[in-house]
Order: structure tokens, then C-alpha cells, then sequence
């Protein structure tokens, strides 16, 4: 049975790859540039775009399953492209080349909805916050042992990405996860200032925490991720001021162990810290 991983040079792509070549899975891996790919030599790496769906024929050969990352319809505008306004395409032509197992991350609009009317058997992942969010901090914190942060009464449950992956991975190679939406969170509610804490005893290192006002914040924010990516951060530090997040069951329902906490994302990331 081989399974296509989209999004597989990515950050949860490549855990989800790890994940299933760990288990004995036959993988194919999309992605535009397959020089400097760098994936496992097991891996069958293969060319193609998913905003050219044209191009993932040859790719969806044989596919039994497959996980697709949505990251392609999100960043370039739609419309600089020639087939491809509409990311459903793919989900059709996945389902005409006989996939008969889709996985799918963030998936929203008419891309959810082109996969829940499919007549694959469907698993959607929601991941809520990523822990490498925190990655934002790692210059002062580098240069100067300090994150400063202008919403620090808005506390997160950040989900580590080999988690995420984990769940992807077993709704590929599992059963009883078809219709099922998972939403995840990581194991712990943290005040940003406790995240802070986190991350030092993850790298070994004490660190300050400087709240800032919004405005100062906001600032801060976009001198580390630029304008787009930091109001849409942003729409959700103010909403979980007043509304915060859950902490959720799920990566521990699905995969049989409890998520990853904070303090061993930053371990597992120290060097992007030192
Ligand atoms: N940050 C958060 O808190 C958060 C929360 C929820 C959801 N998300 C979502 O998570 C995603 C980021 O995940 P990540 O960190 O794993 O991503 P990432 O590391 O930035 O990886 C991006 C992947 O997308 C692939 N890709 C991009 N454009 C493509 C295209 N046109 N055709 C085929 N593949 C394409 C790249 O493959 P190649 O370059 O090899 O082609 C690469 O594997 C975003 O979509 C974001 O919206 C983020």
C-alpha cells in the first residue's frame, strides 16, 4: 500500500513521513523541489504542485492513501495561478486516481467541504496553536535571555508538531477514524510568562518575561513574523484573553500516550535558542 504525504518537507510533514516509515509504511513524498528535498532514503520523492493539480497525476499513481497539507492555499493569491483558484481540484483528482483514504490538516471552506462530500474515507486534523510559534521568541531569547510580549493575561495550550503529526499518522494507518474531525490542543493551559518557563528549563537557561502594552506588543510581533502573520496571531491572543483555549484529550485518545509538553518541544528545538 503506498501512502502520498503533501507537505512533506514541512514541519509536520517530515514527522508524519518519520512516522509511517517507522512503521513499516511504503511512502511517497510530493513536493516541488525534489533536489533539495532531503527526505528518508526509503522515501519515494516525487514532483508536483498541489496549485497545479494537473502536475500530481504521475503523483497519485497507486495511491492507496494519502495526507494533504494545506499549506499551498493559503500563502500565494489564487489568482497568479492557471487551474487553480479552486483547491478542491486536488481533492478530486485524489479521489479519481483511487485514493480511498484521505487525511487532511486545516482544512477550511470549500476544501473541508470537498473532502467531507468525498466518497473517501476522510480523517480532518485541527491543530489549534503551534508550540512552534514560540520559534517568534528565539532572537531576544538568544541575544539577550528575555521574551518581551504585549498580551500577557492571554495564556495558549500549544500543540507540539510531532503530535500532530502522530495523529495524522495513525488516522492513515489505523482504524475507526473515518468522519472524525480531531482537534487538538497541547497537555497545558500557560500564561505566556509560564511558556516562557517552559522554554528555559527545555533549553537549560533562565529567562526574563517583560510584558509589554498591545501596542508595544504588536510592534514587537510584527518586527519578528511581519504585518499579515502577526494580526492574524494577534485576532487570537485577544480572543483567548477573555475566552481561553481547552486543553483536549485527543492527541492522548488517539495515539494512547499524552502530548508533548512545552518544556521538551524547546528541547528538541534548543539549538534555534542558543
Ligand atoms: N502556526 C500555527 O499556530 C498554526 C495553527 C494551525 C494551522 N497552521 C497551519 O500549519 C501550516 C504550517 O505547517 P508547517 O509548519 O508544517 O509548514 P511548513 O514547515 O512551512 O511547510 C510547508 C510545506 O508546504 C509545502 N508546500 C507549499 N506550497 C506547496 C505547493 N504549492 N504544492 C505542494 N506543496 C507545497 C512545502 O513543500 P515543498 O516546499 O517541498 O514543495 C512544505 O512541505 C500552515 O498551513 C498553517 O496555516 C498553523
Amino acid at each position: 500500500m503506498t501512502i502520498l504525504v503533501t507537505g512533506a518537507t514541512g514541519n509536520v510533514g517530515r514527522n508524519v513521513v518519520r512516522g509511517l516509515v517507522e512503521q513499516g509504511a511504503r511512502v511517497r513524498a510530493l513536493t516541488r523541489s525534489p533536489r533539495t528535498a532531503r527526505l528518508p532514503e526509503a522515501v519515494e520523492v516525487v514532483q508536483g504542485d498541489l496549485l497545479h493539480p494537473r502536475t500530481l497525476a504521475p503523483a497519485l499513481e497507486g495511491v492507496e492513501r494519502m495526507f494533504l497539507f494545506p499549506q499551498a492555499y493559503r500563502v500565494p493569491a489564487p489568482e497568479r495561478f492557471d487551474d487553480v483558484a479552486d483547491p478542491t481540484r486536488a481533492v478530486e483528482a485524489a479521489a479519481k486516481a483511487g485514493v480511498r483514504r484521505l487525511v487532511a490538516m486545516s482544512a477550511t471552506g470549500d476544501l473541508r467541504a470537498a473532502i467531507t462530500d468525498s466518497p473517501m474515507e476522510w480523517t480532518l486534523v485541527d491543530p489549534g496553536e503551534f508550540m512552534l510559534n514560540k520559534q517568534y521568541w528565539a532572537h531576544s531569547i538568544r541575544t539577550e535571555g528575555v521574551v518581551r510580549f504585549g498580551y500577557p493575561d492571554s495564556p495558549g495550550c500549544p500543540v507540539h508538531e510531532a503530535d500532530i503529526a502522530d495523529v495524522i499518522t495513525a488516522a492513515l494507518l489505523g482504524d475507526g477514524h473515518t468522519g472524525a474531525t480531531y482537534e487538538l490542543s497541547g497537555p497545558h493551559l500557560l500564561t505566556p510568562a509560564e511558556q516562557v518557563r517552559a522554554i528555559g528549563e527545555g533549553i537549560g537557561r533562565d529567562l526574563r518575561f517583560e510584558p509589554l502594552t498591545r501596542h508595544e506588543g504588536r510592534a514587537e510581533l510584527v518586527r519578528q513574523c511581519g504585518e499579515e502573520a502577526a494580526d492574524h496571531i494577534i485576532e487570537y491572543y485577544v480572543e483567548w484573553a477573555t475566552n481561553p483555549p481547552r486543553v483536549l484529550p485527543t492527541v492522548e485518545q488517539v495515539t494512547g500516550r499524552p502530548g508533548r509538553t512545552l518544556r521538551t518541544w524547546a528541547a528538541d528545538h534548543a539549538a534555534s535558542f542558543r
